[in-house]
């Protein structure tokens, strides 16, 4: 009989602690409602005493997303605890989750605690916890590098004390394979009442091994996973959501165990959460790497036009990566339009949802074929132009280059409602388009990063800019779409110099 695996996802806590990849409250609610329908089993939607944002975050995905448990992180401090309820009270199935670090090195150099103070401590939070909720996960922080006898003897403790579930953390990525899966069938075997809670495990990636150790853990007898969408968190991120899932259903054949995820909901997520953090999946990257069901050599391609299985070991659309998306063209109706949103994580109102759809039209009226990208690019710029207050609208841009002429940019931006108009030069005409509308606004940002993408083959693809501006600690990324690049930088600079305004009247104050 197979067995099953929990699947708790930290995309929008530990993710969320990726370099450069804070997420807005809205943003955090609609990853969430895309991680419902990928049915994880757990979502943990913050770490509550962090940050009025994080609050409002597990407070509204507790009463906003249906299905999953919904967790909050808090140290193993009395506050922390007590908000981590605050903001779960809504939640039908609450969980709070508090960890101390149980290694010596963090425990001497950090924590300044004794072995026996950190046990204590362990312990009185999570009786605390259970206090407010049945369901209390705990983690000895740095796991991997505690030593063996003390670790048992805390985890055993806080199972007496009600933890249902005990997380061993593999915090900075240090541990292999091998000795990952002993450290589990250790606990099995060590800690007398471990039959009273679900081991779950939480690997980071500093030596690429997030995901092995995962699945060593598994074989181990660990029955939860927690893991991110692509991969994203702290440092080198974790455990990978996707390649977990979708090892465990492929071989399932020698494992035996099963996630219950939605497997067709896991490449619109990846999209989703690429498209908020502004984190790109890298090409070749496992299971949504643009690049992972694409088959260059000759040999190959002979074999899979024969039969798919030569080559093919997960069937693409067995993670939503749907080739039906050439069909969305000019005959398609507002319903399919709607339907293949919804697809892609997007639940628009219907003010916006008309909006995108003109805009769709407009596009398919230019297009052969209109992709899933380009969907996405439509539905981000109006939900970008609605989230965030918009201080400078691009109207109007007009810019002359070539072999013979000094790239020349007229821009017409409103400020404030302003109407404005200036002229300027560059190095190239994207150089003049900027440093015109940096004249313009008055901005002190450096662009730190700028890319193009053709998000669609062809030559009448829509190009996506995104770049990436800073402002003093301010860091913002900024997306514009267009059939013409030029326009595409245009919108991308004037959206992230939006964001930056917003940016600099919300300073976001987080305590750790
Ligand atoms: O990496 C880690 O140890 C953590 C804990 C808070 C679970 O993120
Ligand atoms: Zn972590």
């Amino acid at each position: 009989m197979t067995d099953f695996v929990k699947i708790f996802d930290t995309t929008l806590r530990d993710g969320e602690q990726s370099p450069g990849a804070s997420m807005n409250v809205e943003e955090k609610v609609r990853i969430a409602k895309q991680l419902a329908r990928l049915d994880v089993d757990v979502i943990e939607a913050g770490f509550a005493i962090s940050s009025p944002g994080d609050f409002e975050a597990v407070r509204r995905i507790s009463h906003e997303v249906e299905g999953p448990v919904v967790c909050s992180l808090a140290r193993a401090k009395p506050e922390d605890v007590d908000k981590a309820y605050e903001a779960l009270k809504g939640a039908p199935k609450p969980r709070i989750h508090t960890f101390i670090s149980t290694s010596d090195i963090h425990l001497k150099h950090q924590f300044r605690m004794t072995r026996e103070e950190a046990k204590k401590r362990a312990v009185e939070m999570v009786s605390r916890a259970k206090g407010y909720v049945d369901d209390v996960e705990f983690s000895p922080m740095d796991a991997s590098r505690s030593e063996r006898g003390y670790l048992y003897e805390v985890i055993e403790a806080v199972i007496a004390a009600g933890a249902t579930t005990v997380n061993i953390p593999d915090t900075v990525g240090y541990a292999i394979p091998t000795e990952f899966g002993e450290l589990i069938s250790g606990i099995k075997k060590n800690v007398s009442n471990i039959d009273k809670a679900v081991i779950s495990v939480h690997c980071h990636n500093d030596l690429g091994l997030a995901v092995a150790n995962s699945l060593a853990a598994v074989m181990n007898g660990a029955r939860q996973v927690e893991c991110t969408i692509n991969g994203i968190g702290e440092r080198a991120g974790n455990a990978s959501l996707e390649e977990i899932v979708m090892i465990l259903r492929t071989r399932r054949d020698i494992l035996n165990i099963d996630t219950k995820i939605i497997t067709e909901h896991i490449h619109p997520t990846s999209r989703l959460v690429s498209s908020i953090t502004g984190i790109m999946v890298q090409p070749n990257k496992a299971i949504v790497g643009d690049n992972a069901f694409a088959h260059e050599s000759g040999i190959h391609q002979d074999g899979l036009l024969k039969d798919k299985t030569t080559y093919e070991i997960i069937k693409p659309e067995s993670i939503g990566l749907s080739r039906s998306t050439l069909v969305m063209g000019k005959h398609s109706g507002r319903h399919a339009f709607k339907a293949r949103l919804k697809e892609l994580g997007y639940e628009l109102s219907d003010e916006n949802l008309n909006k995108a759809f003109e805009k769709f039209k407009v596009l398919a009226d230019q297009k052969k074929e209109v992709f899933d990208e380009d969907i996405e690019a439509i539905v981000a710029e109006e939900i970008l132009r609605i989230e965030i207050p918009e201080r400078f609208r691009l109207d109007k841009l007009s810019v002359a280059s070539g072999t013979e002429t000094v790239p020349t940019a007229t821009v017409e931006i409103a400020i404030d409602g302003k109407q404005e108009k200036e002229t300027g030069t560059g190095d190239g005409p994207v150089d003049a388009v900027y440093k015109t509308i940096a004249k313009m606004t008055g901005t002190k940002s450096k662009l730190l990063r700028y890319s193009v993408n053709a998000i669609t083959g062809g030559t009448d693809a829509q190009g996506e800019v995104t770049v990436r501006l800073q402002e003093n600690d301010h860091i913002v990324l900024g997306q514009g779409a267009h059939t013409d690049i030029i326009v595409a930088s245009a919108r991308a600079y004037v959206n992230a110099l939006n964001k930056l305004e917003h940016k600099k009247k919300e300073r976001k104050e987080r305590v750790v």
